[in-house]
């Protein structure tokens, strides 16, 4: 059977474009996946664990997008209660995964974050208060609430 080279040679050149540009593509949503990642836990300088800037983080910065679920207060018990958030009405309860459970308190917090829906629930986000250096430990407050309800 005779190729012809007009076409065969123009569709393998083509071909190879093709999956060069999808590669091109994947690798670079990957290492923006990778770059958005700001923080890493370690031992924290007031107790346990607690979360670290691996790079600098500027002022206003979204640090991290956590999925969130929301339970109730009968769902919690133990030890969990000191890692969740208060959820959407007195007795809901929020349980947000990623690194957003091990950030420490502090009264001068680097850290704030605020709530969000979004299509697939609830999300809290974590944004810098400041202007962050690398290493740095980062906290949010809990708030006096917290503090008074335990001891
Ligand atoms: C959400 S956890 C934070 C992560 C925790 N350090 C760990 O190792 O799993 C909350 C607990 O951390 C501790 N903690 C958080 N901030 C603190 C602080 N500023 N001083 C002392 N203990 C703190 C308290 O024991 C609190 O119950």
């Amino acid at each position: 059977m005779e190729v012809n080279l007009f076409i065969f040679i123009p569709v393998v050149f083509a071909a190879g474009i093709g999956a060069g540009i999808a590669t091109g593509i994947f690798l670079a949503n990957k290492a923006s996946v990778r770059k958005k990642e700001c923080v890493t836990i370690g031992a924290s300088t007031v107790s346990g664990r607690g979360a670290f800037a691996l790079k600098k983080i500027s002022d206003g910065d979204i640090i991290e997008r956590c999925p969130a679920l929301e339970v109730t207060d009968k769902d919690i018990g133990g030890e969990l209660l000191n890692y969740v958030f208060y959820g959407s009405n007195e007795s809901a309860r929020l349980v947000v995964m990623g690194n957003g459970m091990l950030f420490n308190h502090s009264s001068t917090p680097n850290v704030a974050y605020y709530r969000e829906e979004s299509a697939l629930g609830p999300e809290l986000v974590l944004y810098a208060l400041r202007n962050i250096r690398k290493g740095e430990e980062l906290f949010y407050s809990y708030g006096d609430e917290w503090w008074s309800t335990r001891q």
